[in-house]
């Protein structure tokens, strides 16, 4: 899905709450032209039955925003609660309740023709609503894409830098021109690394397996939900190992995780598909608990939801009036 902002929507830029359409970013600001941003996504959920949205492991992110920020010697004047705090803000500004996408970005803000990066940085947080991110409900035909993932030595994998989504949307583009829905990449390794923009667990002879974060993956913050969902709900043990090419012809279930996507099943690899072509027991069920995991319905999970509505009410509710006998 393609989201975007209306013009009106406030968002959070160097410090201060302000429309959209005031903020100014320079054409020759050095992040448009070498790539030089990190960004997040977060995902909120809106759940009718709480009357509340939940940010979704928004420290976490934030945390995960900062520490790519070094690798580039950006610093985020602000700690990943207090960027939680202002995100929940924000999203109350825009008096959004539906689900949405927050889009953190910190980058080199410098104006002017060089490559060298300076200490000049900026970052903003836009909210918005959005979306299922594919629309696969029988599950999704992915292909191997002929471009690889980017190798850690070149840039970092594990980080979210702009520049190096190129390589997801080569990949991308050339996957929905042919007609699939996904492309997954191999590493330099001719290893299995990840979707354009989610990791990937297969299922074989009963073990759910995923690439492991030393093989150019984004180690991602669904990835470790789902290994916890598994774990303490199903009993599984995910294993984390090299997957070659012809497992993912060979497998019984493969699913991608990711913020935007969520969880998603797959039924076809380069045309083969996966066992009878239908979603497997195993993603149908983690499917399902990640639904009720991120919209607040099992209390184990509690702890990676930051609720946006009832936690204001309650701090601006009137303290109750104590009987004194
Ligand atoms: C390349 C890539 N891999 C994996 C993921 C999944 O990571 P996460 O679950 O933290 O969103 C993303 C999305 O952030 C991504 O862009």
């Amino acid at each position: 899905m393609k989201a975007e902002a209306d013009p009106n929507t406030i968002v959070y830029f160097n410090g201060e709450y302000m429309p959209i359409n005031e903020v100014r970013i320079g054409i020759l600001t050095h992040a448009l032209h070498y790539g030089t941003g990190v960004f997040e996504g977060i995902r909120a959920y809106w759940d009718e039955d709480s009357d509340d949205l939940f940010l979704l492991r928004a420290r976490e992110h934030y945390e995960r925003w900062k520490q790519n920020c070094t690798i580039l010697h950006i610093d985020v004047p602000a700690t990943a609660e207090e960027l939680a705090a202002i995100t929940a803000e924000l999203v109350r500004r825009n008096n959004f309740r539906t689900d949405l996408y927050v889009r953190p970005l910190a980058f080199k803000s410098a104006e002017r023709i060089g490559l060298a990066p300076d200490d000049q940085d900026s970052y903003f947080i836009v909210v918005m609503p959005y979306g299922a991110y594919f629309h696969a409900e029988k599950g999704l035909d992915v292909c191997v894409s002929s471009w690889r993932r980017i190798d850690d030595n070149a840039i970092p994998a594990r980080g979210k830098f702009t520049g190096a989504y190129i390589n997801s949307a080569l990949a991308t583009d050339d996957a929905r021109r042919a007609g699939f829905d996904e492309a997954l990449f191999l590493n330099d390794r001719g290893h299995v690394a990840e979707g354009s923009t989610c990791n990937l667990f297969m299922v074989r002879k009963g073990r759910l397996i995923t690439p492991p974060v030393t093989d150019n993956i984004l180690e991602g913050i669904t990835r470790e939900s789902i290994i916890e969902i598994a774990y303490r709900e199903l009993g599984l043990e995910v294993v984390e190992r090299s997957i070659d090419r012809s497992e993912l012809y060979l497998c019984d279930e493969l699913f991608l995780t990711g913020t935007a996507v969520g969880m998603a099943p797959v039924v076809s690899v380069d045309h083969r598909p996966v066992r009878d072509a239908a979603i497997g027991p195993i993603a149908r069920r983690l499917t399902q608990l990640y639904y009720e995991a991120t919209h607040g319905h099992l209390p184990a999970y509690r702890k990676w939801l930051l609720p946006v509505y009832s936690a204001a009410r309650a701090a601006k509710a009137p303290r109750p009036i104590m009987n004194v006998a």
